[in-house]
């Protein structure tokens, strides 16, 4: 059907027309308002008391981010009115986001926005609009915006009708993220490279669009990733605990995140990395009682104890842990893990799924695990003996090969595993009944383990440096025996 190939991609270009026109609409503005007086738009706005809501959802709003921008350990429980108070006061607030109150000298701002070119739409969400876009120098960052078809905005103009108070308020989460990102630098957090906040004065429905700069990722998808290596579902699993064992002691003290979905994170290269700190909190919930201190989930509660000082203390921690046991680890984990390694994933999955085990505890399961799997040890009781089955040609790779499917291969038309050792590769041919030979790449994976490449047969042997090739030498004839 041509016809319609024709008509999708024709839709596609206006897509992507409609988006590239968007974006250099934004970034027009963000010329033109760049340097404006600060607002507060009571005079523009209509009924009274809706009025008044919105201000006080703006304030409440620009609250939650004061105690995020104090420097460590002071004023974080809120403690300093002062500072508060002068925070209210937007010009010190624009100081603040327009980064003049601390210098970042390598971070990229409205200027480097200059000239870009939109790639793609990378995801979206209840309050962002994430793209992907092509700066002038060459580089590919993703840009991300208020959405302005949002659930949040949405919900916030049938609340107020008041479309610039709407963005201004929907795009304090932006602001609130950006702050996060600064303040919580990690290798599982998503790199900030710079802001362009210069539409904090705007006048006008084009006014208040603040756009953040970040590294590119890609949108972790987990069918996909659920169909890969176990090694690759590992590698998820231990990014995100070190993650939360960072969360856990981390500059703004103990960080939960609220909103824990596999849609919160990207890969970069490979590692995962957070990308949506909207609903992180740094507050330990207060208490009066232990039953205050209860985490409800669909199918379990938890309850903590009320520690002295009113606090549920470790909530936050016990939150993120659970949460990752729920969405990530039951999903990634288990599924396929090397034979030597179940019973230590099995006990990651029982004492997260109890919570039993602390982040700390739980990251020295995983990195265990990490250590045996990088070295082979779980490999202990193959017989060494099982390589000599096989004849090695070292400085060959194979041709004219009859290849055959495995699960989960590394690729789509053969069966490509990763493998410790030869001799681990010898065993998993031994299992494969199409397999007569493999060859080992010298390719690795994350972990620094070899890929091998598993064949039915090939014609003959082609010099490769970089290859080594084992042939099943031929059985003497069998003796029955069991
Ligand atoms: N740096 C990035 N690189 C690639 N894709 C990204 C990046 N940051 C975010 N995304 C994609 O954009 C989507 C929306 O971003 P984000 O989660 O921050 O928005 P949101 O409105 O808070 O979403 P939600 O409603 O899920 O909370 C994400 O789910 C993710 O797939
Ligand atoms: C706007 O409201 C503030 C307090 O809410 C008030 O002090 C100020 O005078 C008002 N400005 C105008 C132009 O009405
Ligand atoms: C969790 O607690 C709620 C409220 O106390 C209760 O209704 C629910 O049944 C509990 N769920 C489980 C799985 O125990
Ligand atoms: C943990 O192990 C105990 C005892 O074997 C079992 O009853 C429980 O269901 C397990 N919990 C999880 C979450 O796997
Ligand atoms: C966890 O480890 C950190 C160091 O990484 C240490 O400071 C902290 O005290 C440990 N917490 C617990 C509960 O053991």
């Amino acid at each position: 059907m041509p016809g319609m190939g024709n008509s999708l991609r024709a839709a596609a270009l206006l897509a992507f027309v409609v988006l590239s026109i968007l974006v250099s609409l934004l970034i027009g503005s963000v010329r033109q308002f760049g340097t404006s007086a600060s607002r507060f738009p009571n005079a523009s706005l209509s009924g009274g008391e809706e009025e008044l809501a919105l201000l006080h959802q703006l304030r409440e709003r620009r609250r939650e981010i004061v105690p995020l921008l104090s420097p460590e350990g002071e004023d974080r429980d809120g403690s300093s009115p002062r500072v508060q108070d002068a925070i209210l006061d937007s010009g010190l607030w624009d100081e603040i986001t327009l980064g003049s109150r601390k210098a970042h000298l390598d971070q990229m701002s409205c200027d480097s926005l200059v000239d870009m070119r939109a790639v793609e739409v990378l995801g979206s969400g209840y309050t962002k609009l994430v793209v992907k876009v092509h700066l002038a120098g060459g580089q590919l960052v993703a840009l991300k915006l208020v959405n302005e078809k949002g659930i949040d905005m949405s919900k916030c103009l049938e609340d107020f009708g008041d479309p610039q108070g709407c963005r201004e308020l929907v795009s304090y989460k932006l602001k609130k993220e950006m702050v996060l990102l600064q303040r919580l630098q990690h290798p599982n957090v998503i790199k900030l490279k710079g802001h362009c906040a210069g539409v904090q004065g705007g006048r006008g429905v084009d006014a208040g669009r603040p756009a953040v700069i970040l590294e590119q990722g890609d949108p972790l998808q987990m069918i996909q990733l659920l169909q890969s290596p176990w090694e690759d579902r590992f590698r998820v699993c231990l990014d995100l605990v070190r993650l939360l064992h960072f969360l856990s002691r981390s500059p703004l003290g103990s960080v939960g995140l609220l909103d824990f979905q596999p849609r919160q994170f990207v890969t970069v290269g490979g590692q995962l990395k957070l990308t949506d700190l909207d609903d992180a909190s740094a507050r330990e919930t207060a208490c009066g009682a232990d039953a205050d201190c209860t985490l409800r989930f669909p199918h379990r509660n938890f309850t903590l104890p009320c520690s002295s000082r009113g606090l549920c203390e470790g909530l936050n921690e016990k939150r993120n842990i659970y949460n990752a046991y729920r969405y990530f680890f039951t999903y990634l984990l288990p599924h396929q893990a090397p034979p030597g390694l179940t019973h230590l994933v099995d006990h990651i999955m029982n004492t997260t799924g109890e919570l039993k085990a602390d982040i700390n505890q739980t990251l020295e399961a995983f990195e265990h695990i990490l250590l045996l799997y990088k070295s082979g040890l779980h490999l202990d009781n193959l017989p060494p003996s099982i390589i000599r089955d096989y004849a090695v040609m070292r400085g060959m790779g194979a041709s004219g090969t009859v290849e055959y499917r495995c699960w989960p291969s590394y690729s789509q038309q053969g069966c490509v595993l990763s493998v410790h050792s030869a001799r681990e590769a010898a065993h998993i041919c031994n299992s494969h009944s199409q397999c007569s030979s493999f060859a080992l790449t010298g390719q690795k994976t994350w972990t620094g383990r070899l890929l091998a490449s598993f064949k039915s047969s090939f014609s003959h042997l082609v010099p490769d440096r970089t290859s080594e090739v084992y042939v099943k030498k031929p059985k003497a004839p069998e003796v029955p025996s069991l």
